[in-house]
């Protein structure tokens, strides 16, 4: 497809990072600062020009600013999705969005319960309540822990960030307060910055990312295995293909219902078409395979290369991860970039506004803008690759439970016997600066191969799939331990468990594995991964999940070299005090080694393991 794009003289996002280098080496180390206008202020790594910024600022001070400028964008990212599908839940309450339901009334019983909200007595007064508590977790000011966080994350865990003075108060306010803290001639203290960027990252992780799951998972159903497949391939020529890319099932899960209505896809037959084609693409396309079984396109260096197809009638973006370049490559096809978040508008791009209260009418008319332009395709530059995968998708929490029976046991069982050497999560986004998806995909491999179940989220996810290690058949790969397991519960080696938010559900998995076992996360044979990422969000999941004690390697380094304290700091001290850390390698078997020795000396330390 690169090729394809470079003959129809399309440029790509590999063309514009070769353009890019030699990338600023200032901005790689974190030693550039323009939080006033005393500056751009930049440190110089070598020693021999200024050691400090105007204001006086050090290296120390100006990386840990940056990053937690990062941490603060992506919490705020994944928490305005999360505040978004609460509202929406809301608005079912208050029966001011007809197009939506609870549909999955178990769910909401089980959040309320841990919530502490008394589930005996009508769904509606229980969903108000529920509502209630998430939406207070946006905007209360007192300074206790956060509804969700203290219901869902394990006691040790608290004390540890009571004790660290980092648990979160209020999801927003964190954000808000990362803003203050690097305003010019604020917080000046490295370690201090960085304890506020856990505290933010924290109140993304068990504040509106696990909103941002637990309520999709009521309104749209909790995730059951399901096949589907994935890759360009799931296009098809002769069929209206739409594309639904970004992160909020609010929109997609619509977008699906339209495609499926008979009044569109005979609209569809009268432009000559023989059908709609509804795929996803990037988080938004892990919402809506993992709940139906929607094919996935690809992930988020596959959005250039779908439209370069010259077969997708139309793009339906929300947020999120969308490459502005978009409308550029659309202009060289047919395909129409359609808009739909008032947050999120593209020059060039067709803007149809989202409106949960209309929710059905909108979604219809997406899909009859795509249907309408499917006659001006240019036959000429169509080409769809061939290549598809199929896999098995849509492992939650609930859903993994069942498959092992209706208990965690059999899993800790073969835990404790070594068939399953430990866990690993693999998380997180593609990056040009690493060959697509070979990070996800080798480090995947080694890791089953060394007998550890391997789960995870986003952009990792597709990449699995479209490798095929998501059919049950690739247990083959894995070592004799994990794939005898596999073969007994059916199930593949490597779990999808959903979009980028639903790393809560790995969050909740973890912490139930360590409820159960009676010790803390940080003592479980488990480790993750970020081998691709590039994504502010990442930053944010990653110091949540090191936070909440997970030794986290991630493969593209981040701006922070330019200060040893920091440096130290997240890779070494904060083990310490939260069990976790991070460690940066840029080879996946580097990367899957550093995994497979903690998972190694977890296991000596819980299981008396030589
Ligand atoms: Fe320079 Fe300090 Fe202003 Fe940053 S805050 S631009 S280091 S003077
Ligand atoms: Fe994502």
């Amino acid at each position: 497809m690169k090729e394809k794009a470079k003959s129809d003289g399309v440029e790509t996002v590999w063309d514009r990072f070769e353009e890019q280098q030699p990338q600023c080496g200032f901005g790689q180390l974190g030693l550039c600062c323009r939080n006033c206008n005393m500056g751009p202020c930049r440190i110089d790594p070598f020693g021999e020009g200024p050691s400090k910024g105007v204001c006086g600022a050090t290296a120390g001070t100006i990386v840990s600013r940056n990053l937690i400028r990062m941490t603060a964008a992506g919490a705020a990212a994944h928490s305005d999705h999360g505040r978004e599908t609460a509202l929406v839940f809301k608005e079912i309450v208050e029966g001011e969005v007809p197009g939506y339901e609870i549909k999955d009334e178990a769910k909401l019983n089980s959040i309320a319960s841990r919530l502490g909200v008394n589930t005996d007595r009508e769904i509606e007064e229980v969903a108000k309540d529920v509502a209630e508590i998430a939406l207070e977790d946006f905007g209360k000011q007192d300074d206790e822990v956060i509804s969700f966080a203290n219901a869902y994350a394990p006691e040790s865990l608290q004390q540890v960030w009571q004790e660290l003075d980092v648990a979160p108060r209020n999801i927003d306010r964190e954000v808000v307060e990362i803003m203050h803290r690097t305003h010019m001639g604020v917080d000046a203290d490295p370690l201090n910055l960085n304890l506020q960027g856990i505290r933010a990252a924290l109140g993304d992780g068990w504040g509106g990312s696990l909103i941002g799951t637990e309520f999709s998972d009521v309104m749209f159903g909790t995730p059951e295995p399901v096949e589907s497949s994935a890759n360009l391939g799931v296009l098809e020529e002769n069929k209206v293909n739409v594309i639904t890319h970004g992160h909020v099932p609010i929109l997609s899960e619509k977008i699906v219902e339209a495609a499926e209505d008979e009044e569109m896809i005979e609209l569809a037959k009268s432009k000559g078409a023989d059908g709609i084609v509804v795929a996803g693409m990037c988080c938004t396309g892990n919402e809506i395979i993992m709940r139906h079984g929607i094919p996935t396109a690809g992930n988020f260096l596959q959005q250039e290369l779908a439209i370069t197809t010259g077969a997708v009638d139309a793009m339906v973006v929300d947020y999120q991860c969308i490459m502005p370049s978009l409308t550029d490559v659309a202009d060289c096809y047919h395909t129409k970039v359609i808009t739909t978040s008032e947050k999120a508008k593209l020059p060039g791009a067709e803007h149809i506004e989202f409106d949960p209260a209309k929710a059905d009418k909108i979604a219809k008319q997406i899909i009859k803008t795509a249907i309408e332009n499917y006659p001006a395709r240019k036959e000429e530059k169509i080409g769809i690759p061939e290549e598809k995968m199929d896999g098995v998708v849509g492992f939650s929490v609930e859903s993994i439970v069942d498959a092992l029976g209706g208990s965690l046991d059999p899993l800790l069982e073969a835990i404790k016997e070594g068939q399953i050497k430990g866990i690993a999560g693999i998380v997180g986004c593609n990056n040009p600066k690493v060959e697509h998806d070979e990070g996800h995909v080798e480090v995947a491999k080694k890791l089953i191969a060394n007998d550890i179940l391997v789960v995870g989220t986003g952009c990792w996810s597709i990449a699995a799939m479209k490798d095929g290690l998501f059919k049950p058949e690739a247990a083959e790969l894995a070592g004799d331990g994990l794939q005898a397991v596999c073969e007994q519960l059916e199930i593949p080696p490597c779990l999808h468990m959903g979009s980028c938010v639903d790393n809560t559900r790995i969050l909740v998995a973890v912490s139930a594995i360590a409820e159960a076992l009676g010790v803390e996360p940080s003592q479980l044979p488990v480790a993750g991964a970020a081998p691709e990422w590039m994504s502010e969000k990442a930053v944010s999941i990653g110091t949540y999940f090191v936070a909440s004690g997970i030794f986290t390697v991630l493969g593209t380094t981040p701006p922070v070299l330019g200060s040893n304290e920091v440096v130290k700091l997240l890779t070494e001290d904060i083990e310490e005090v939260t069990g976790g850390k991070f460690a940066v390698e840029s080879t996946p078997n580097e990367i899957a080694d550093l995994m497979l020795d903690h998972i190694a000396s977890k296991r000596k330390e819980l299981l008396g393991e030589r």
